[in-house]
């Protein structure tokens, strides 16, 4: 079992390989969305205590850029272990933290486990090359380059509620594969799940300060974090507004971001309709829809848009609600805020004629999973992000106005497309305007070692465990010249 880092229920941030209290005397109660009930307290540092931990990132990221790769691989390999050794103690602080259902919980740090043993082993692959001078017109073979990559030095990574041990360790595990040293910035409700993914890899034997936590809140600590001449590369999974504020003022430390979305499914008529429909209802409604690539809309031409909305409702009806628990997949939304957003899209939309098939039951922050059809252009669930259990069906007459529809968002992360026809698949997804496009399956980012990207206001860089060492390191050229 890993040990707790915590005293009554109080967390510290683990800073030169220690578990230290703000301070400031300042923490912060992590409040449960699932019953009210305090899950712990976590510290609220200070700006001077973000300047000595950042100081103590680049010290320590001087001696593990010279650890051998297969030293730093052996420690990520045995955090793997311990985490998925691990897995129920966490997935349980997942359920009271982030209401995450059991199984959603479950796989979350499996995942991750796996996640990171296979960064371990991609990042012993990551090679450097050997280039000539004399392809290039008027050069000879007196200079050769040679290309090594090298890391950056301190890289932030700031991860989101929904996924607070799958995307810190997204960010960290191929950050310290590449020599770079890490401060994580989780988020506020999620900071105590990934307190213990840092913890897991402290007693994994991570040299002290390669990786420090600093807890706070975004609004407060934020700007100073990613401002701060010490930090190299921002690594960033959140929402769009929160992205593109970061991106302002980070002015020249380069970044990549995971942001918003608002997935389509378009379903031709000759698709395999009971298959589409699991796959939407899985897609749209896991972990109560707060997932970046949940379905977020379904454009269905008009010939099969009632047979398919009537699969749809049908599946629905199949889903358990309540708190997490063995079985249950809608659980109760993040905090009363969400709910109150999502409720507010709802309403918008019914007010606006769309016909209501299932759903708008609200208790608290647990809202039933709900389905709109007849969802027109003019109403706010056409283009927002809900990130709660709803999902708006869009009719539409062919495929043109469904691309159409598609691109006109603002987002661009993924897209489906249902059909049994290979060729009409692909000439859609040439015109789909996002990074990643599934054919007869729901959008979604594993495995994780497929390149995840978004397009648009829905990210920039390129995740994904190889790409991600890559975006994390830098060539670094040192050429030869001799004479011939
Ligand atoms: P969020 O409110 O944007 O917060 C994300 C992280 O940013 C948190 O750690 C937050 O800290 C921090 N933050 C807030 N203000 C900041 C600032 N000024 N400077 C630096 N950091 C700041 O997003 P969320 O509600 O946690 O997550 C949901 C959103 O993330 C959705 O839009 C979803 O689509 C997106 N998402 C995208 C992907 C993807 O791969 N594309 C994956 C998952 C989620 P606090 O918690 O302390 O505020
Ligand atoms: O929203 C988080 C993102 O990483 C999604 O992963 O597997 O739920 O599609 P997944």
């Amino acid at each position: 079992m890993i040990d707790n880092n915590h005293i009554d229920k109080v967390y510290g941030n683990l800073v030169n390989g220690e578990w230290v209290l703000s301070k400031s005397n300042q923490t912060f109660d992590i409040i449960s969305p699932v019953d009210r009930s305090l899950v712990g307290k976590i510290q609220l540092i200070s700006k001077n205590e973000i300047d000595n931990i950042i100081a103590n990132s680049k010290e320590a990221q001087k001696s593990w850029k010279d650890t051998p790769v297969s030293e730093r691989a052996k420690i990520l390999s045995k955090a793997a272990d311990i985490l998925e050794d691990n897995i129920e103690f966490l997935s349980k602080i997942l359920e009271v933290e982030i209401a995450k259902d059991t199984d959603s919980a479950i796989s979350e740090i499996r995942r991750t486990a796996d996640f990171i043993r296979f960064t371990a082993n991609e990042g012993m692959h990551i090679q450097g090359e050997t280039i000539g001078a004399d392809n290039f017109p008027g050069y000879k073979k007196n200079k050769i380059s040679f290309v090594t990559r090298v890391p950056l030095g301190i890289v932030l990574a700031i991860s989101p509620f929904n996924y607070p041990i799958n995307l810190s360790a997204s960010k960290i595990a191929p950050a310290l594969m590449a020599g770079n040293s890490v401060i994580l910035k989780p988020p506020t409700q999620g900071s105590i799940s990934a307190l213990y993914l840092a913890q897991v890899f402290h007693i994994a034997g991570l040299p002290k300060g390669v990786l420090n936590t600093v807890t706070g809140k975004g609004s407060e600590i934020g700007d100073y974090l990613i401002s701060h001449p010490d930090i190299n590369f921002i690594n960033f999974t959140g929402s769009t507004n929160v992205g593109k504020h970061i991106a302002k003022i980070a002015e020249m430390v380069p970044m990549m971001m995971e942001l918003g979305g608002k997935d389509a499914a378009i379903v031709l008529a000759d698709a395999d309709l009971k298959m589409t429909a699991k796959n939407i209802v899985a897609g749209a409604y896991s972990y109560s829809g707060q997932r970046c690539t949940a379905v977020k809309r379904v454009l269905v031409v008009n010939e099969i848009a009632d047979e398919l909305v009537k699969m749809i409702k049908s599946e629905i009806n199949q889903l358990k609600v309540g708190n997490p628990a063995n079985g249950i997949q809608i659980t109760p939304l993040i905090n009363i805020e969400a709910a109150d957003f999502v409720q507010e899209l709802i309403d918008d939309a019914i007010a606006k004629g769309a016909k209501l098939i299932t759903g708008n039951i609200r208790e608290g922050n647990l809202i039933y999973p709900t389905l709109l059809d007849h969802i027109t252009t003019d109403m706010r669930i056409a283009w927002e992000e809900p990130f709660g259990p709803v999902l708006p069906i869009i009719r539409v007459n062919d495929i043109e106005e469904a691309i159409l529809i598609a691109n006109k968002s603002e987002y661009g992360l993924q897209s489906s497309v249902f059909t049994q026809n290979i060729n009409n698949a692909f000439m859609i997804a040439s015109k789909l305007e996002v990074g990643t496009v599934q054919i007869n399956n729901k959008t979604e980012r594993g495995p994780d070692h497929f390149p995840f990207l978004g397009v648009k206001s829905s990210g920039m860089g390129t995740q994904g465990i190889r790409y991600s060492i890559e975006a994390m390191s830098r060539p670094k050229a040192i050429v030869l010249n001799f004479d011939i």
